[in-house]
């Protein structure tokens, strides 16, 4: 092509969906972004509306996210939708939350098949709203064979108690005589995990402006690198993303070792 390279802006372009690739390292994207989507009431308390409007607007921003990271080769985005803290809140905050997603999950299942998109679910089953339990069920079901991004949807999810579930399971084994206690390392406890079979995320992302990890994905997290923003989530863009990856691609991971150079 006559005009290749005279670009400096590389532009990829799906369903509508414009991510701006300019200086990225397309080598070196990360496999596996988690994302604490928070900052929902804020940004709809900002404009005079009520908190549910942010949790509503805040669906249709994964929604784009989730199409911009597969664009940028991403291969897992974690998101947390519920926490296991979450309950606390009113009770027509909650329930509207469920009905969101039981909602979203009708309604985006042709979304997800036109873009490859395999959904899977992390956090406890315990509690959850039997349509919500039936609407995951059936997500998975209907995305199982997608084979492009998988968005890990974190519901009714808390990082200790998963770790709780894991010790649980594992202690299950060993007093039934199937597991030896000195065959439990790391492997086995991710085995146990609600993650068990993904990479561990390389990338935490918070939008909200609050420092915290709250609860997500503890074991997970030991080495990821993390990325905050004080935008609320609803208004998280892909340029957005393509900042947290752009930082990302700057920092030096060691892992506790040391990099020559
Ligand atoms: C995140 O947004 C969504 C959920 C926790 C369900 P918030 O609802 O926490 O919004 P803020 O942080 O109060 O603004
Ligand atoms: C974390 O946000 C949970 C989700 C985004 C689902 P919270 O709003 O619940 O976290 P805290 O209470 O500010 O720590
Ligand atoms: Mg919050």
């Amino acid at each position: 092509m006559v005009f290749k390279g005279l670009f400096q802006t590389r532009r990829k372009v799906a369903n509508n969906i414009v991510v701006d690739t300019a200086g990225l390292d397309m080598n070196n994207i990360p496999e596996h972004i988690a994302i604490i989507m928070d900052g929902n009431g804020r940004w709809a308390k900002a404009q005079g509306k009520v908190r549910t409007f942010g949790h509503q607007q805040g669906a249709e921003t994964l929604k784009t996210i989730v199409k911009a990271a597969d664009k940028l080769g991403v291969k897992v985005i974690s998101a947390y939708a519920f926490s296991t803290e979450n309950w606390k809140r009113p009770v027509t905050e909650v329930n509207f939350i469920m009905e969101l997603l039981s909602r979203y999950l009708t309604n985006e299942i042709q979304e997800f098949n036109d873009n490859n998109v395999q959904v899977r679910f992390i956090g406890s089953r315990e509690g959850l709203p039997e349509v919500v339990k039936q609407k995951m069920d059936h997500a998975i079901e209907e995305t199982k064979d997608n084979t492009g991004i998988i968005l890990n949807l974190a519901i009714n999810y808390g990082g200790q108690a998963e770790i709780l579930h894991a010790v649980q399971g594992i202690a299950r084994e060993v007093a039934e005589g199937r597991l030896d206690v000195a065959k439990i390392d790391n492997q086995v406890v991710e085995d146990h995990l609600y993650t068990a079979g993904l990479p561990a995320p390389d990338l935490l992302i918070r939008p909200g402006g609050d420092l915290r990890i709250s609860n997500f994905l503890l074991w997970q997290i030991a080495y990821a690198e993390i990325w905050t923003t004080k935008t609320y989530w609803p208004d998280f863009t892909p340029d957005h993303l393509v900042d947290a990856i752009l930082a990302y691609q700057g920092r030096e991971r060691r892992f506790g070792g040391l990099v020559e150079k």
